[in-house]
């Protein structure tokens, strides 16, 4: 168990403190770097597992630690979903063909900070629905972060989310969801991206947690492959996922994982 300092909410949710942001912030920076340095290596021909090595050198570079290897049994340092894989796809053999879309998934820890964001890059050029797959993802994102400050309640985000997919006939994914984090990977409270608005826990300032829904063209369900790790949609859709780690300020929040390289942040802006 982690050292955390600061108070805990009924849903056992912790309360960091004002000098706890700059310890996200240098950690989300870090791993928004390290998908700025990925853009330019995705591109048809080349591996998944070519990609999660050149991820594993930037960690190292930059003499930080990645998360997800040794973590439950994982071995790289980042997820890459390509196409129906939901999340937790293992990096591989997988040769990327002309317009596959695949979301890579960076969690790096600094001075024991947790920074944990994901973003869809694409090899070539995608589909026209395809595109709009990743585009409505991301606004999905956006636009639960912007429901993010204190009074509002975490049903409000997943309503938020929910609501933009659904109008774009797409679907949200159940069975996987965000998660608090700080000095810690995984913590309460379990993010959705999905519900009603008003339920749930109400935001408090110094909350820190990811928000990382997943979308698909299809329906919503999913299942976990024989290596216990990779998920895909059942009826074989395609599927898009985008994460920011944020927190709580007294106005709004704060995006720990924001990049201005990041082609998707302009569309945004
Ligand atoms: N980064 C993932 C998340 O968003 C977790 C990956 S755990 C791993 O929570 F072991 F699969 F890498
Ligand atoms: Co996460
Ligand atoms: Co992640």
């Amino acid at each position: 168990m982690n050292d955390i300092r600061g108070r805990v909410t009924k849903d056992g949710i912790h309360i960091y403190e004002d000098a706890d942001f700059a310890g996200m912030r240098a950690a989300g920076q870090v791993a928004a770097e390290i998908l700025d340095a990925v853009i330019s290596q995705v591109k048809p021909g080349v591996t998944t597992a070519e990609i999660d090595a050149f991820i594993t050198e930037e960690v190292k570079r930059r003499g930080v630690i990645s998360a997800t290897i040794g973590y439950k049994g994982y071995r790289h340092a980042s997820c890459i979903s390509v196409n129906h894989v939901v999340c937790h796809g293992i990096p591989g053999a997988k040769l990327l063909a002309e317009g596959d879309i695949l979301n890579i998934d960076v969690t790096v820890i600094v001075d024991g900070w947790y920074g944990d964001t994901s973003r869809m890059f694409v090899a070539g050029t995608p589909s026209r629905k395809a595109e709009r797959l990743i585009e409505v993802t991301h606004e999905a994102l956006m636009r639960g972060i912007a429901v993010v400050k204190p009074g509002n309640t975490f049903g409000d985000i997943g309503h938020a989310i929910q609501t933009h997919v659904e109008a774009n006939r797409m679907s949200v994914v159940r069975d996987f969801c965000g998660h608090g984090l700080g000095l810690e990977f995984h913590a309460p409270p379990n993010v959705l991206h999905y519900g009603r608005a008003g339920s749930g826990p109400v935001l408090e300032e110094g909350m820190f947690f990811t928000i990382e829904p997943m979308v698909n063209l299809g329906r919503p369900e999913t299942k976990t492959l024989a290596d216990d790790w990779t998920a895909v949609t059942r009826d074989k859709s395609l599927s898009a996922q985008y994460e920011h780690s944020v927190g709580v300020t007294a106005t709004g929040c704060e995006i720990f994982t924001l990049s201005s390289a990041d082609k998707s942040f302009r569309t945004w802006e």
